[in-house]
């Protein structure tokens, strides 16, 4: 089989398995591939398939839909799919067709997306829970609805419709949560790549480069390593680092500025998602290494929580209570430690949470609390640490010298059987890290 997935057959066999022992033998699940998206007039952006149904299928095309049938005695996991068509491909590309989808993509049957129509409805008859994503995609929506309609206006002659409408990511988001030996291999791929490009960035760096021919170096890198972004690339000069979503990339790095780059490859579907922060002149100033010292201590501080059994939220609680000590220590902040904890005031320099999930999605499906309480880190979870500190320039209740300083520091770390693997340790981190490698570049 061609795969371009990195993933074998048998674990996209193993995951629909999976999902389906899961939903139970009287179920359906309905899973339709992302629509393209019209990004001017009649041209479409890259296309990028829906993450869920890339997980269970590995299939590449627009235009298709994933049925899984538990138990179903003809075939269990059956796919919808653009037919082969030979004009069509040669301005498109290639199409795998009913035949491929079984042969290639391990389908017990397929058939083409124009006859789901007419065989949706016999499929839903007799079963009686639906696994959908409900209000994903209206117009998908609104077909459900008249399929399960079509089979309800046939109860007089012994039809039995579904009656019971299940969400399909409280099942399957679970799943992804967990990463497999393979989709760790690509982690850590998309981790490599994601490093090597900020370093390339790095070395790029000089005193009045655009923030886009930064953002260039890194894409570069991507590109050139069959990669893309997994994520709009953030490349931050000056006070622009404090613009959390910053994506403009339009300014020139002054000289004795930082600049914040949060870029992230994405590997065969997998992200990465990496900050560093560093002087555009190669040397770090004294309050932006204050600064910079704080951030690594609090990253340190939350990773030192990243093993099995600790609780998720454990992380960020031991980033804010660091970040606030040297707040109050540097003079950022005055009063007690607890109080400004408990009144929130570090917020006025630290807004954002510490990490989130990764995976195929740059922030990575899964629940962060269960039961009102926050879950326990297991191993195969990945997620990301990131704590950051972000003075406002025209913050006049701190000294002028700290203005305009925005300095973020993110790493993708994996729980292991007995703590964590930083997926991303390789790449200068630490304030004398990172100007030894723009020492090498000069
Ligand atoms: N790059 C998005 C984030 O860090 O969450
Ligand atoms: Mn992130
Ligand atoms: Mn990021």
């Amino acid at each position: 089989m061609k795969s371009l997935t990195g993933i074998s057959p048998r674990e996209f066999a193993r995951r629909r398995r999976q999902l389906m022992r899961m939903a139970g033998d009287d179920a359906i699940l309905i899973l339709p591939a992302a629509p393209e998206r019209v990004r001017s007039h009649d041209t479409y952006y890259p296309y990028r398939q829906d993450s869920d149904f890339w997980y269970l299928s590995g299939f590449p095309e627009p235009e298709a839909v994933l049925v899984l049938v538990p138990g179903r005695k003809h075939g269990e996991c059956l796919l919808f799919c653009r037919e082969r068509d030979a004009e069509r491909e040669s301005w498109d590309g290639a199409r795998a067709g009913q035949e491929g989808a079984v042969d290639d993509y391990g389908m017990d049957d397929a058939f083409p997306i124009e006859d789901l129509d007419e065989i949706l409805p016999g499929l839903l008859e007799g079963r009686t829970r639906v696994y959908y994503h409900f209000g994903r995609d209206a117009e998908f929506d609104l077909k459900l609805i008249g399929w399960v309609n079509r089979v309800r206006a046939q109860v007089r002659h012994g039809a039995q419709p579904p009656h019971e409408f299940l969400e399909l990511g409280h099942l399957l988001h679970e799943m992804r949560l967990f990463k497999s030996k393979d989709e760790v291999r690509l982690m850590q791929r998309a981790a490599d790549i994601g490093m090597r490009a900020h370093l390339a960035a790095m070395r790029a760096a000089r005193a009045g480069v655009p923030e886009y021919v930064l953002q260039a170096e890194v894409e570069r890198v991507f590109r050139a390593e069959d990669a893309c972004p997994a994520y709009a690339s953030i490349v931050g000069a000056g006070a622009n680092a404090c613009v959390l979503h910053y994506v403009a990339n339009r300014a020139a790095a002054r000289d004795g500025e930082l600049v914040l780059i949060d870029a992230g490859a994405e590997y065969r579907g997998y992200a990465s998602d990496i900050t560093r922060t560093f002087p555009v002149n190669g040397r770090f100033s004294k309050e932006q290494r204050a600064l910079h010292d704080l951030v690594g201590a609090a990253q340190a501080a939350a990773l030192a929580q990243a093993r099995p059994g600790v609780p998720y939220e454990a992380g960020h609680d031991a980033a804010v209570e660091t970040l606030t000590e040297g707040l109050l220590r540097l003079g950022l902040l005055k009063g007690r430690l607890e109080k400004n904890i408990a009144e929130g005031h570090y917020k006025r320099f630290y807004r954002h949470k510490t990490g989130h999930w990764l995976g195929l999605d740059v922030h990575d499906v899964g629940e962060y609390r269960i039961d009102g309480e926050s879950r326990l880190l297991e191993p195969g979870m990945v997620y990301t640490i990131e704590p950051g500190l972000y003075v406002a320039a025209d913050d006049t209740r701190v000294a002028a010298k700290w203005r305009g300083i925005g300095i973020r520091i993110e790493d993708d770390v994996l729980i292991t059987d007995d703590g964590h693997r930083v997926l991303t340790a390789a790449l200068a981190r630490s304030a004398d890290e990172i100007e030894a490698v723009m020492a090498e570049a000069t």
